[in-house]
């Protein structure tokens, strides 16, 4: 087998340096996803500057590729430098909430026109000047390399590929996009001119991945009714732009159960447990969310709420843990969302507490010790987000839970194309069924929630992230053949 270096490109690296020259490692589904993988092949990963401390180490390895070994293997990094200005548009402007809310089916339609000129100056100033400059590095990367293979990450870098096919006309460009792909009128907000340079960017791609097949098919469909001259296959799945064939295909991110549950095991979860055995309730129900407006927080209180006013005789015997992990504060629409929480909490728990109950637990942090210790104790773990292309907390939480758990997942989750028929499917916006499906778990006999706690857990453990990349290795490599 081949083990040329594979070259990662990502808006967001697998750790982010600190001021005093440490890391954390990097958060979100994406970097969840990648580590694995970066850690077990020869990968470059090219990824964006994104703190003071990140933009002083790639200063300090003049802007080449350097090693860090973390607890779960060594990467080869690159961290890449843009102009603040011009970063700040592209992140905080152009891919959000623009894009993330196109693409979650969020996007206000009444926002103010001169705020759209806003975000158009943010394409061009900002998300194509950022494309630009990682670009650049992946170009420096793979030189001297015969036909590189670059996978290229998520909805930050839509206009790279078609930067990075111009210099090299021999590379493999394969890009995996982590967030659902919604249908054609979604996108028609965006002028033609920037919708046209995202579309023919992403078909500079040889291989386009997404989570699902529903993304799949929108994906083709855009193609079809917002592009000229381009030829779709729907049931290949080939979009034929330019002379050049785009194989568009779905696959669905698995996790890494080893990994978790090697997690699971550690002395500081251990410890955590007991602190929440200490103070748990007779059930307990949780949630695991970036605070990201796809993820449907406020509806999630509003329906334990409504399930609290409907079943009083739960009063002082269920806890709600919410372990929310602040996400794009620089963002007013993600800074607001924040505050709305914390004062939807402070009202239901007003509404329904007692002097030594306190029905919602709201805890703000980014701890994943914490999430699995709470994820191997709930009763209930509630998936409700609005739109969200994966949703590995649906997998994470069965994966490692020991109570045989009740899931409610919402059928907009990529993750419920997998794992609907073993969780309580929900439409997220109805929130009677929201609060009815709570009850329903709560109450639910111990043989059914053995039945669908099983079945959620061998599924989850069918594939792993290696079975993932081997499959894309697989198309690339079926790909290539076929043009060669
Ligand atoms: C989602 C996106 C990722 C992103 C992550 C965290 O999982 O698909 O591309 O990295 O959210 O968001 P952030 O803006 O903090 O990188």
């Amino acid at each position: 087998e081949e083990r040329r270096p594979l070259v990662l490109v990502s808006n967001r690296g697998p750790v982010t340096f600190g001021d005093d020259g440490g890391f954390k490692r990097g958060t979100g589904g994406l970097v969840t996803a990648l580590t694995g993988l970066a850690s077990h092949r020869e990968v470059v990963w090219i990824a964006s500057a994104l703190t003071d401390g990140d933009a002083r180490k790639a200063r300090e390895s003049d802007g080449t590729s350097f090693r860090i070994e973390a607890d779960d293997g060594d990467f080869q990094v690159r961290l890449v430098e843009s102009d603040p200005e011009a970063y700040d548009r592209f992140y905080n402007i152009f891919a959000n909430p623009m894009l993330w809310f196109i693409q979650h089916y969020l996007w206000d339609l009444s926002n103010a026109p001169d705020v759209r000129r806003n975000e158009i100056e943010a394409f061009e100033f900002g998300y194509n000047v950022v494309n630009e400059d990682l670009a650049k590095a992946v170009v420096e990367e793979i030189e001297g390399i015969d036909e590189p293979v670059v996978m290229v990450h998520d909805y930050h870098l839509y206009t790279l590929p078609a930067l990075v096919r111009r210099a090299r006309p021999d590379a493999f460009l394969h890009h995996f996009v982590h967030i659902p792909w919604t249908q054609p009128d979604a996108w028609r907000v965006l002028p033609r001119g920037v919708r046209r340079e995202i579309y023919e960017g992403l078909l500079a791609n040889d291989i386009i991945g997404f989570h699902t097949r529903s993304y799949r098919w929108n994906f083709l469909q855009c193609c079809r009714d917002l592009l000229d001259n381009v030829e779709v296959d729907f049931e290949a799945g080939i979009v034929r732009f330019e002379d050049r064939e785009v194989w568009v295909r779905a696959y669905p991110l698995p996790i890494d159960a080893k990994a978790i549950r090697r997690t699971a095991q550690s002395a500081r979860v251990d410890e955590l447990e007991r602190e929440l055995l200490r103070r748990r309730r007779e059930h307990l129900v949780l949630r695991v969310d970036r605070a990201d407006l796809s993820k449907n927080v406020l509806r999630g209180f509003t329906a334990f709420d409504l399930f609290l006013e409907q079943h009083p005789e739960f009063s002082e015997r269920v806890t709600f843990v919410a372990q929310l992990m602040p996400s794009r504060t620089d963002v007013p629409e993600y800074a607001e969302y924040l505050e709305r929480i914390e004062a939807i909490v402070a009202v239901v728990n007003h509404r329904h507490g007692t002097p030594d109950w306190m029905p919602i637990q709201l805890k703000l942090k980014d701890d994943l010790e914490e999430a699995v210790a709470a994820y191997k104790n709930y009763d209930v773990l509630l998936v409700n987000a609005m739109f969200d292309g994966m949703n590995l907390v649906a997998k994470e939480g069965p994966m490692v839970n020991e109570r045989h758990g009740v899931s409610i997942l919402s059928e907009n989750t990529g993750a419920h194309e997998e794992l609907g028929e073993f969780a309580l499917s929900v439409n997220p916006f109805d929130i009677q069924e929201l609060a009815d499906s709570i009850h329903a778990a709560l109450t639910m006999g111990p043989g059914e929630r053995a039945r669908r706690a099983e079945g959620l857990q061998a599924i989850i453990t069918s594939r792993d992230p290696g079975d993932w990349i081997d499959e894309q290795i697989a198309d690339i490599r079926k790909k290539a053949g076929v043009e060669a």
